[in-house]
Order: structure tokens, then C-alpha cells, then sequence
């Protein structure tokens, strides 16, 4: 089994970093997703109804929480890859567990772009060059 690097990867970090400036910069909505607490022993975000400790008992058995923060992913996404632990990892089938795991994983590592902050956020995709003409 591979070994990953414990702590928050460079990636996760600039991803949550560009996400927050982004919705700073759109305006108003950032007190919906204020900082949220990490649990320093397995890295997981700690919600507010405890499911992270559901989550840190059934995934991080394995492995660290940089992996679920690595493969941020839609709720199909999540489905995807429980099964995958299960099938081809040795997850043990979570049974009532996975629904509110599974909601756990969408909330925290889902991808944090909502229809109507895609709307405002598509233009920068496609901006003029830099140095126009020079
Ligand atoms: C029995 C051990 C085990 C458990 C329990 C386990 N995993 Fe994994 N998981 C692995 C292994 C081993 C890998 C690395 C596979 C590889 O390197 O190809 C992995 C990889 C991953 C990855 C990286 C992407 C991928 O698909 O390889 C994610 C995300 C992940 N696990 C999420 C979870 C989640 C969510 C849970 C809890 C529902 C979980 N794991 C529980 C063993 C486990």
C-alpha cells in the first residue's frame, strides 16, 4: 500500500484558497462557508452533527484524510469510490452508515461550485491576454 503524504497538499490548499477569494469577491455569501475546524489527529473537517467521526472511523483506517481532500468530487463521484474501496480495497459495506458518510463527503470534499456561482464565475475562464499588444 502506498504511502501519502500526511498534512493538507499544496493543492488542497490552493483549490480552497481560489475558491474562498472567489466567493469573497463575488460579494456577501462567504458567511455561508466560514473556516472550518480541522480535527488535528486525522486531518477530516469537523461538521457540525459529528459525522466526522463516523467518517474518521470507517476512512481513515486505510489511509489519511488528504486523500479525501485530494479527490474533492460530485456525490456520484463518492458513490463511485465507496464502492471502489469496497470492491477493490477491503471497505467493509457501510450499511446505514453510508448515507449520512456519503452526505458527510458531498458537504466537505464535494465540488464546492453551486449552478449560480458558476454563472458569475464563468467569465474569468476566457479573459483577455494579459499584454495586449506588447
Ligand atoms: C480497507 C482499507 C480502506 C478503507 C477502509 C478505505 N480505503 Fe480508501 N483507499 C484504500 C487504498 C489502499 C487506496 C489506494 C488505492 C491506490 O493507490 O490505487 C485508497 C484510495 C482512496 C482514495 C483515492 C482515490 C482512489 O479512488 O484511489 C479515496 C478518495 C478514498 N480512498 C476514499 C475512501 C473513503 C471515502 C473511505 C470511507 C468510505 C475509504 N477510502 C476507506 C483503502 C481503504
Amino acid at each position: 500500500m502506498k504511502r501519502w503524504p500526511p498534512g493538507r497538499t499544496r493543492f488542497g490548499g490552493l483549490f480552497h484558497a481560489g475558491v474562498l477569494s472567489l466567493v469573497l469577491a463575488s460579494g456577501g455569501v462567504a458567511a455561508q462557508e466560514p473556516a472550518q475546524p480541522l480535527d488535528p489527529e486525522s486531518g477530516l473537517i469537523k461538521d457540525e452533527a459529528g459525522v466526522w467521526q463516523t467518517a474518521r472511523d470507517h476512512c481513515t483506517e486505510c489511509h489519511s484524510a488528504t486523500l479525501l481532500q485530494q479527490n474533492r468530487t460530485s456525490r456520484d463521484g463518492w458513490i463511485r469510490t465507496i464502492r471502489r474501496m469496497e470492491k477493490d480495497e477491503g471497505l467493509k459495506p457501510l450499511g446505514d452508515l453510508e448515507k449520512p458518510i456519503l452526505d458527510y463527503l458531498v458537504a466537505q470534499y464535494g465540488v464546492q461550485v453551486k449552478p449560480t456561482e458558476l454563472r458569475r464565475r464563468r467569465a474569468p475562464l476566457r479573459q483577455p491576454p494579459v499584454a495586449d499588444g506588447e
